[in-house]
């Protein structure tokens, strides 16, 4: 614990991305399940996405995209002294697939921990380091959103195979003290556990000897998420005096094209502002945002100082946002 009554604000330094090989199109999953190309894209905008082959694992592909993110931020691996792994789909039950990253990343210092907050992971993951990094416990913090849901999807199920993903994305977040207006503004943050069984694993070490797999209400699932992704944008604007349109970019759990398109209607924003990534990821959960980030940084579309909004919804339910000034 850091003393130093001074508050830092945390910084954007770098971004990293890490996809399994595997490409399953929409048209491969119709030779295994009862479903269509056009019921899929339709439906959801899913066009294809990443399935982990077998030795590509949670904490691989978080530690890939994480070695991406340190790269591009120009600090060395032995620099960070904070690791936060969003994931609900850990290697093993413990340790920490945090804590496995940190050592593959040959990372000696510091703490490594995983935030389980499902679909919103990561958004929550940021929250954390960068109370860590204003507080002084933390001075360059990986937040690494990764997952490998295709281990927990029932492939029967075809209201649930077709619509996820696995993947991972990580950013660095550094402490600066410059008195620019750089770096995360805001975070808010909900849950509310009325709704656990709306969306859940149906397994797990406590309740059962099974992993289990996802089930999901998909309706109600729709419902609650453009209503709650809709007042967490409505929150972040009002906190921060803003106007909806001050916003450049809107970066939003990628879950399904059509939540994306009712909540940009419903709040009244500018469609060209909402990076869309679901077409070639699907469902991610905690690795969406962060996946999504990569890909508008490296199209050029986010740029240094640009106002960037996170927002994200899932299991639990859980949901909320950030402002960062990139
Ligand atoms: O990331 C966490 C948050 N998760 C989400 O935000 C997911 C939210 N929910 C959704 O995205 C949508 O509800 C789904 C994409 C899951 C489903 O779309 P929908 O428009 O709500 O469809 P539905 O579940 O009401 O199903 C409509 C029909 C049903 O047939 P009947 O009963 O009308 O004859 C389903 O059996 O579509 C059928 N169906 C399918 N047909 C072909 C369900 N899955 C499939 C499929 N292929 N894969």
């Amino acid at each position: 614990m850091n003393n130093d009554s001074k508050i830092f604000r945390s910084i954007v330094k770098g971004v990293g991305a890490s996809l399994p090989k595997k490409i399953v199109t929409n048209k491969d999953l119709t030779m295994t399940v009862d479903t269509s190309e056009e019921w899929i894209e339709e439906r959801t905008g899913i066009k294809e996405r990443r399935i982990a082959s077998e030795g590509e694992t949670t904490s691989s592909l978080g530690a890939e995209a994480a070695q991406k993110a340190i790269n591009n931020s120009g600090l060395e691996n032995s620099d960070i002294d904070l690791i936060i792994l969003a994931t609900s789909t850990p290697d093993n039950t413990f340790p920490a697939s945090a804590t496995a990253i940190q050592s593959s990343l040959g990372i000696r210092k510091g703490y490594a921990y995983d935030m389980q907050a499902v679909c919103s992971g990561f958004v929550f993951a940021i929250e954390a380091a960068d109370n860590a990094i204003k507080v002084g416990n933390a001075k360059n913090a990986l937040v690494i959103g990764s997952e490998t849901f295709s281990r927990i999807i029932d492939w029967d199920d075809r209201g649930t195979c077709v619509l996820f993903g696995d993947g991972a994305g990580a950013i660095v977040l550094s402490a600066s003290d410059d008195a620019s207006n750089r770096g995360v503004l805001s975070n808010h943050l909900h849950s509310d556990g009325r709704y656990g069984d709306l969306l859940y694993v149906d397994g797990g070490p406590s309740t059962s000897s099974q992993v289990g797999f996802l089930r999901m209400d998909g309706k109600g699932v729709f419902k609650h998420a453009v209503h709650n992704l809709s007042s967490a944008i409505i929150e972040a604007i009002e906190y921060n005096n803003l106007n909806i349109n001050d916003i450049d970019w809107f970066v939003p759990h990628q879950a399904n094209k059509r939540i994306l398109e009712a909540v940009s209607k419903k709040v009244g924003l500018s469609k060209d502002k909402v990076i869309i990534t679901v077409d070639k990821h699907a469902n991610t959960s905690a690795a969406s945002i962060p996946l999504a980030i990569n890909d508008a940084v490296e199209e050029g579309k986010i740029k240094p100082g640009d106002l960037v909004l996170l927002e994200a919804m899932g299991g639990g339910f859980s949901w909320g946002s950030t402002l960062i000034r990139w």
